[in-house]
């Protein structure tokens, strides 16, 4: 492999540490559900998948929300890290995908529940609810709402599932840990189970979990304040809700107020996303629709942000770090449409990146 070198000028490409880890770059590939797992397990689809992103020259990789408990999938064929099988299956693919990887590249893992929005059809089945014949489970969230008016309705979370819960995820974290990630996401966006007790839209409980926003952050922040202790000090972050763009939703204000609180319990930085609690919130979908949100947080806090969403221009993307919206850029589809996005953005810039001996020609480089 052709070493890397930190001597770009642009941010996009400056090094930055999170505790002790390093990451070669400000560019993340995003986490993305592939619904190919069987029975909770990855197999040689993410094998494809992520080998593919590990010498895209990111600076990290996130692997895919993956269910900390088997009723928190949100289809039958989303990845599980519930059992020492699961375990076992990431290991072995993790461990095939690194022998490909560039040296610089870091992966992480993000870690969620789907709550009231688990037991669905896979995006290009439906998306909808589990019917009958499709082997549904009951689905829990912590109010008894359902995700749509004709969407079954969840059992309201009770004082057992609330500890059930919060073990899966410390113990998904040790699992993550065991598995040799280099970074852990708890998911808490995109209207799943922590975000559905964050926002008053899915959360009328009437116990201290429910009501104000101090009580309804109280799980996240309960259940944070335990992964934190089992990560053995690896670089630690949420993905959260910077708005629900709905008119009684979560709103920057509250994301900002919430983002403090996890930076006080030790979390190194923040995901700002948006949306996903409602059927058909207004999202004014558009180049960098989410770069605002980041920018509140990451100007009125002190944690580090990460922003996503129609991210695609590498001039742009690196205009978004100069001006200090974001710490880092994470990019979904545009890694499926080009996974040599950063190939191309180092081309761009003029920065020198590490890539594979095997395509080194493609880079002019005397080999
Ligand atoms: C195929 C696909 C799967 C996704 N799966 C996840 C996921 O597992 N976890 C998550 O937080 N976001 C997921 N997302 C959302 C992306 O991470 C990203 O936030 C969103 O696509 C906006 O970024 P983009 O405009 O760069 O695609 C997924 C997106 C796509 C396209």
């Amino acid at each position: 492999m052709i070493g890397y070198e930190d001597m770009s000028k642009n941010k996009i490409f400056k090094k930055i540490k999170i505790k002790d880890t390093e990451f070669s770059n400000r560019i993340v590939v995003s986490p993305m559900c592939q619904y190919s797992a069987e029975n909770g397990l990855m197999n040689d689809w993410h094998f494809q998948h992520l080998s593919q992103f590990g010498f895209s020259g990111a600076g990290l990789v996130m692997i895919e929300s993956t269910a900390v408990e088997n009723i928190g999938r949100i289809t039958h064929n989303c990845t599980g890290i519930y059992d020492d099988d699961c375990l076992s299956s990431i290991k072995t693919i993790m461990e095939k995908v690194k022998v490909l990887s560039l040296n610089e590249v870091k992966f992480g893992i993000q870690l969620g529940h789907a709550g009231r929005k688990a037991s669905t059809q896979r995006p290009w089945e439906g998306r909808s609810y589990l019917r009958h014949n499709q082997n549904p489970w009951k689905t829990i969230a912590p109010s008894a709402i359902p995700f749509d008016k004709d969407w079954p309705i969840p059992q309201e979370i009770n004082d057992d599932d609330l500890q059930r819960v919060k073990k899966a995820f410390i113990d998904a974290t040790r699992r993550s840990v065991k598995a040799g990630f280099d970074l852990i996401e708890i998911h808490a966006a995109h209207g799943y189970l922590l975000h559905q007790f964050i926002s008053p839209i899915s959360n009328q409980r009437k116990d201290k979990y429910g009501g104000s926003l101090d009580n309804r952050m109280r799980f996240p922040l309960e259940v944070f304040e335990e992964v934190v202790k089992v990560s053995n000090n690896l670089p630690i972050g949420m993905r959260i809700t910077g708005t629900e763009w709905e008119e009684n939703g979560i709103e920057i204000e509250d994301a900002l107020v919430f983002s403090k609180q996890l930076k006080n319990l030790g979390c190194d930085y923040v995901c700002v996303s948006s949306g996903g609690n409602t059927p058909s919130p207004k999202i004014p979908v558009k180049e960098h629709y989410q770069v605002h949100l980041s920018k509140h947080i990451k100007q009125n806090s002190d944690i580090l942000t990460r922003t996503v969403g129609m991210i695609t221009d590498p001039i742009k993307a690196n205009k978004i770090l100069e001006n200090d919206e974001s710490d880092m850029i994470a990019m979904a589809r545009a890694f499926l449409s080009n996974p040599r996005w950063v190939w191309d953005a180092a081309d761009i810039l003029g920065a020198e990146i590490e890539t594979p001996n095997q395509y080194a020609r493609r880079f002019k480089k005397s080999i």
